[in-house]
């Protein structure tokens, strides 16, 4: 092949894809490709017309190298050469969905249960004062029921600024600011100075309920809770009331369910007692009352106090208090179906 007929080749040369790009540089420019050899053959031409024959196939190889340069961005941008291109009937990549909090689908599940019969929700500051987490709940200064709270202090001056230990503050918050008849739950996160495990964290969440009113009683309160139990826990379940104290309620019990796991047949989880703790309740100490501006000869009240964690617990059957604030994707998704 001479010289003006290579260049024609150079130009006519098909190149519409990446591949045939390809061939066009292993055709022309590659080790073995016809410039190399048109190199070779230099030696053979008569020294007269070496310096001529030399510059020709200089200006090949750059014309070559010039239409190769040109096509090798357009071509390389197409991504999906025919045989890969997108197939518009497979179905997407899926979107992964999030999922509620195991604790926000109880939280939701006891509000709506109790806002069924009437009570409203109410809320309260996370950093309280000394005056509604205990002094106004009957803890007298000094008194040991404080020392069961492992309270965080913010600041041992005069107003004792604490993180709450309890929602039951957000009570004395509402009874000082409405009056009755009162009907309300207060949802919250509550504080503790204990150390991280399985079965105890320095922050968990309660929600508190209280009811007050001319004539409440203590069976109001027992067939509040009976309803809230088989509401929550299944119509076959029943409630236990022992007999117990905290200063802010009198009398004042703690209540167990039949043990759901188990059918109170006794399991591990019952520790073969058939029952399980769920929360703490009494009627409102009529100081409470008093110390909140409502009048303790006129209006009665109950009042109940539950971990959510723990009914969570209960009703997934979760094994370790440190799988609600770890976020591990594994425990969360296991949520997806719950509400
Ligand atoms: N505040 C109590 C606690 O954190 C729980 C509690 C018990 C709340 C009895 C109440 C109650 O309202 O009546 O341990």
């Amino acid at each position: 092949m001479n010289l003006s007929e290579l260049k024609r080749e150079i130009q006519s040369f098909k190149i519409s894809s990446k591949e045939e790009l390809e061939s066009f540089r292993i055709h022309f420019l590659g080790s073995k490709g016809i410039i190399k050899q048109k190199y070779a053959e230099l030696k053979t031409v008569p020294n007269l017309q070496k310096k001529e024959f030399g510059q020709e196939i200089n200006l090949l190889r750059k014309l070559a190298e010039e239409r190769h340069d040109l096509l090798k961005p357009q071509l390389s941008k197409t991504a999906f050469p025919k045989t890969e291109q997108i197939d518009l009937s497979m179905p997407g990549n899926p979107i992964n969905i999030g999922s509620h909090h195991p604790l926000s689908i109880v939280r939701k599940e006891i509000i709506e249960l109790f806002s069924t019969i009437g009570f409203n929700v109410s809320e309260g500051p996370e950093i309280e004062d000394d005056w509604h987490n205990f002094s106004a709940l009957n803890f007298p200064k000094e008194h040991p029921a404080r020392d069961m709270q492992d309270t965080f202090f913010i600041n041992k001056s005069a107003d004792e600024i604490a993180l709450r230990t309890h929602t039951s503050s957000v009570q004395v918050r509402v009874m000082e600011n409405s009056s009755p008849p009162i009907r309300t739950i207060s949802p919250g996160r509550v504080y503790r100075n204990e150390a991280i495990s399985a079965r105890a964290h320095c922050f968990f969440h309660q929600v508190e309920g209280l009811y007050i009113d001319k004539g409440v009683s203590f069976a109001d309160l027992k067939q509040t809770l009976l309803y809230f139990a088989q509401e929550l826990f299944g119509s076959k379940t029943k409630i236990r009331l022992r007999p117990s104290y905290f200063p802010f309620t009198e009398p004042s019990a703690e209540v167990d369910i039949s043990c759901t796991i188990c059918s109170a047949k006794g399991c591990s989880v019952c520790k073969y007692t058939g029952w399980l703790e769920i929360l703490g309740c009494g009627m409102v100490d009529p100081n409470v009352l008093d110390s909140c501006g409502i009048d303790s000869n006129v209006f009665s009240g109950f009042a109940f106090g539950m971990g959510i964690e723990r009914i969570a617990q209960l009703k997934y059957k979760v094994s370790d208090l440190r799988f609600y604030s770890e976020n591990d994707i594994r425990f969360l998704d296991q949520f997806k179906s719950a509400l």
